[in-house]
Parts: structure tokens; C-alpha cells; sequence
């Protein structure tokens, strides 16, 4: 049985600046729509409210984190071209959130074209590393949030990442891509390009505790993954779409809600783990 979440140093005052180097983590999944955006939002939202200074990376070209957080203005510097112009700096293309202590780098559909464009170059697997490099002492965190692929953009992210966060939906075929992902790409990421590549944990993510096949899937995660299965389970509402339009997370849109209190959790988890220093 896994120790309580101490809660004691989560009360000390906020902090003004970062203490550096960020520890950067992945959120991957090759499956869309399980949670990824979401969990990246709320995780880092509540990780701010405990007083990290955190940096989210748009890495979909599909850019819901960026509008997630209330972007919307298209014209801006992305992700893409920090990836593809190596004289634009990292904080060229830092954005400000409605949340003190989040940062954002946006993504749009032109970072769909990086994948080719970028196959030709030497070291292609570790231009977002390089990108972000420079500013790894400005905040506590960095969390990636990956396109559903398991592409070169993704191996990107997990070339940079310390550790990756996995969340799994909580439907039927949720497993089945789960060992692809754990057992081969995040293997071979570990012995060719980044071999402290860790895994922070896996996220059960819209669960249903009123259907029995939510109740088998989360069963057989933790009889598969064990400890490495967050304990913090995110159950399935309608709050997450509602927030995402508002262009908030719902620890901000819906602070004292079911929702909001299950991402704190995460984040506590997160920490008590030594992932989010
Ligand atoms: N726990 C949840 N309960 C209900 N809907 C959710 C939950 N988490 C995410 N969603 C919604 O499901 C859709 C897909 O989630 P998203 O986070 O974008 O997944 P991904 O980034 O993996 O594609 C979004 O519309 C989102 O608002
Ligand atoms: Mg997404």
C-alpha cells in the first residue's frame, strides 16, 4: 500500500522565481482523445497553484492546448518555428496564461509540416531538446504535450522529457496500445537517444465508476502497472469540455469542483514522486 500524500509542504508560500533546471515531462499516448490536453492543462494549472513556475509545450498541431488555455489568436510565434528558425529564441514565443506562474509556447497546424521537414536534419530527434535548453533554469516544470503519434515529433518530446506521463482512458481498447508505447517506443528512446527516460506515472482518465468495463479496465491497470498507475483516478464529466471553452482549466473555472481536486491530486502525486521538484 502506497504512503498518504503528505500535504504539509504544499502550504508554504508561493514562490517568486523558479529554482531551476525544470524537469521536463512528457504526456503521451498514441491514442487521441484519452486526456493528454487535458491533464496537461490541469496538471500544470495546479502544480502553479502549489508555486511551481511551469511552461507548457503545444506539441500538436492540432493547438487544443493553446486554445484550452484561451489562445486564440492564430498569429503568433509557435513551437514550429522555434523548431525550424534557429534564430528565434525559446522566450520569443513564451506566452503569459490567465494563470499566475503558467507559461505557454503555442502550437498551430503548421507544426504538422515539421515531421518531413525536419527528416533530413542531423540530430532530428533532438532539435526540441536544443530548443528548450536555454531556458531550462526560468521555470520548476515543463510539460510537453504530444500529438497522438508515435512519430519523430513525439520522439522529440521524448528525447527532451525527463519522464513521461501516461493517461489511459478508461474504455475498452485503452490497453492495447499501452504496451507499444511503454515497451517499445519508450525502450528504444532509452537506448538510443535519452537513457534516463523515466515514467512518472499513468493516469486513469474518464472514468465511470457506474459501468463495470470502467471498473475492469482501472482492475487490470493496476494489476498490469501497479504502483506506476497514479492513484488519483479522473472520473468522467462534462466540466473539462466546459472549462476548455471558457479557455481556462477547471481549477480555475470550476476551483472548488470533483475535477479540480482530482488534478490537485495528480499534482501532489507528482511531487510526492519527485517529478515536479
Ligand atoms: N475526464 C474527462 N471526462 C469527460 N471528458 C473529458 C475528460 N477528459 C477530457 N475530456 C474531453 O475529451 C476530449 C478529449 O480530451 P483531450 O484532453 O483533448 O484528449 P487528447 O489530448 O488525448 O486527445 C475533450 O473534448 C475533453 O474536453
Ligand atoms: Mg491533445
Amino acid at each position: 500500500m502506497a504512503k498518504p500524500i503528505s500535504d504539509a509542504r504544499f502550504k508554504t508560500p508561493k514562490k517568486l522565481s523558479s529554482h531551476g533546471p525544470a524537469r521536463v515531462i512528457a504526456l503521451c499516448n498514441q491514442k487521441g482523445g484519452v486526456g493528454k490536453t487535458t491533464t496537461t492543462i490541469n496538471t500544470a494549472a495546479a502544480l502553479a497553484e502549489y508555486g511551481r513556475k511551469v511552461l507548457l509545450i503545444d506539441f500538436d498541431p492540432q493547438g487544443a492546448l493553446s486554445r484550452g488555455l484561451g489562445l486564440i489568436n492564430e498569429d503568433v510565434t509557435t513551437i514550429y518555428d522555434l523548431m525550424v528558425d534557429r534564430k528565434l529564441k525559446a522566450t520569443d514565443a513564451i506566452v503569459h496564461t490567465s494563470v499566475e506562474g503558467l507559461d505557454l509556447i503555442p502550437a498551430n497546424i503548421q507544426l504538422s509540416a515539421a515531421e518531413i521537414q525536419l527528416v533530413a536534419e542531423p540530430g532530428r530527434e533532438k532539435i526540441l531538446a536544443g530548443v528548450i535548453r536555454p531556458i531550462l533554469g526560468d521555470y520548476d516544470v515543463i510539460m510537453i504535450d504530444c500529438q497522438p503519434s508515435l512519430g519523430l515529433l513525439t520522439v522529440n518530446a521524448l528525447t527532451a522529457a525527463h519522464g513521461v506521463l501516461i493517461p489511459v482512458a478508461c474504455d475498452y481498447f485503452a490497453l492495447k496500445g499501452l504496451q507499444l508505447l511503454i515497451n517499445h517506443t519508450v525502450e528504444l528512446v532509452r537506448e538510443r537517444l535519452n537513457e534516463g527516460l523515466k515514467i512518472d506515472g499513468i493516469l486513469a482518465t474518464m472514468y465511470d465508476p457506474r459501468t463495470l468495463h470502467s471498473r475492469n479496465m482501472l482492475n487490470q491497470l493496476y494489476e498490469d502497472y501497479g504502483d506506476l498507475v497514479f492513484r488519483s483516478v479522473i472520473k468522467h464529466t462534462v466540466k473539462f469540455k466546459d472549462s476548455s471553452e471558457q479557455g481556462k482549466p477547471v481549477t480555475q473555472y470550476a476551483s472548488s469542483s470533483e475535477a479540480a481536486e482530482q488534478y490537485r491530486t495528480v499534482a501532489r502525486e507528482l511531487v510526492d514522486r519527485g517529478c515536479a521538484p
